[in-house]
């Protein structure tokens, strides 16, 4: 099922996707949703901030449904599992619950959340921000991708109408559960020995953007002593990122950077950067981050923040039984965001059942799941959704 995905957005020369939200390579995805919802006769509908619904039975405040899902957008360079394993997955539990003769007792739905890695507006999970309202949609449209297109310029250029995005309680009121499958994002499922598991947690986690200033000047004629570098301060602040987070007891990552004007045989007068930080302490993290911001000469702006979300343990509990077969399927923390996080953040009950990654490497190409642990992972969903319809 993955197969008719998988030119979509693919760069033949290094094998990873670029997928940005609201781009030709996501309208196409999302054309392949609408597709795949249509053949199974779901109720297809895109909500005010642009997520997709396929609805079997019709959800309503009083008789909410259970959902499943993910995302079809990808940071850039990423694997070809991070999102759309969830999306595939969520119609092929459905067809297997189809095949097994199961009638839901509550409408089942599948989602596809809008720009959940945020690599286009730097925002991650702004589909489930924006309706739940976690995220100020005046802000939000007004972000700028690398060009200087707004969401809302983007968003109006693929025929939406951004101004009606925001907090969106109608359909909240629709999901009485979610339940996300995902590929693992690292190797705990190998060392278990397992395909399948459940998340417990999911780290704080949150992005800053680092503005260091100097002066542009010609590389060949300023004298050191003369010069305003940017570039160096910049520099002092990776390596004390670095220190700091083991430090801490944290992770720390600089992976995205803007050198301004951007001559090879210039100074540059501008360095912007962007800091990743994340750790199952809230505020080891947020020491970190101070202690950076303190030593370094920047304007240090605060872009996203996801507390610690800690899922129902009801839920989990009775998933990893679900999913689990004669013994219950391990419980993993997680240091990566997900919709479903933001989710239960916002009270939605929602949990998340992850699939063995044998080289436990993503948001890269290395990303991998076999075959046969994405084919448990799906009877494990379908064993959970029939759980939950009952
Ligand atoms: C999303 O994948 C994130 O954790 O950044
Ligand atoms: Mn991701
Ligand atoms: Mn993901």
């Amino acid at each position: 099922m993955l197969e008719p995905l998988a030119h979509v957005g693919r760069d033949p020369a290094t094998g990873g996707y670029v997928r940005d939200a609201w781009s030709p390579a996501d309208l196409e995805l999302r054309g392949w949703f609408a597709g795949e919802a249509r053949r199974r006769g779901l109720d297809l509908r895109e909500d005010r901030n642009g997520n997709l619904w396929g609805w079997w039975g019709d959800p309503s405040p009083r008789r909410p449904g259970v959902v499943t899902g993910s995302h079809l957008d990808s940071v850039r360079q990423g694997g070809a599992y991070d999102g759309p394993l969830g999306v595939v997955s969520a119609f092929a539990a459905l067809d297997l619950l189809r095949a097994r003769g199961v009638t839901p007792a509550v409408p089942l739905g599948v989602a596809c959340f809008t720009d959940e890695e945020g690599a286009r507006f730097g925002v991650p999970c702004m589909g489930s921000r924006l309706l739940t309202g976690l995220l100020d949609p005046e802000r939000a449209l007004a972000l700028k991708d690398d060009d200087g297109d707004t969401l809302a310029d983007v968003m109006t250029r693929a025929g939406r109408r951004p101004h009606e995005a925001g907090r969106d309680d109608e359909t909240l009121a629709m999901i009485g559960t979610f339940v996300e499958l995902h590929v693992e994002q690292g190797r705990g499922l190998v060392t278990e020995g397992r395909p399948v598991g459940v998340a417990g947690a999911i780290w704080p986690h949150g992005r800053w953007r680092f503005d260091f200033r100097g002066r542009a000047d010609h590389a060949g004629t300023t004298r050191l002593a003369d010069r305003d570098d940017p570039m160096l301060p910049f520099a002092r602040m990776v390596l004390a990122a670095r220190e700091l987070a083991a430090r801490h007891g944290v992770v720390a990552t600089v992976g995205k950077l803007r050198v301004s004007p951007g001559n090879a045989n210039a100074i540059p007068g501008h360095v912007s950067a962007w800091l990743d930080a994340r750790g199952a302490d809230e505020s080891a993290v947020r020491a970190l981050v101070a202690d950076l911001t303190a030593g370094a000469a920047a304007d240090v702006r605060e872009e996203s923040w996801t507390p610690v979300v800690d899922f129902d343990a009801a839920l989990r509990d009775r998933l990893a039984r679900a999913a689990g077969g004669d013994t219950p399927a391990p419980i993993l923390a997680t240091g990566a965001g997900h919709d479903a996080g933001i989710l239960a953040t916002a009270g939605v009950p929602s949990a998340m059942v992850f699939v063995r990654n044998p080289t436990g490497v993503s948001h890269s190409p290395d990303e991998h799941a076999e075959q046969a642990d994405c084919e448990a992972g799906v009877v494990a969903l379908a064993d959970v959704l029939e759980d939950l319809c009952r």
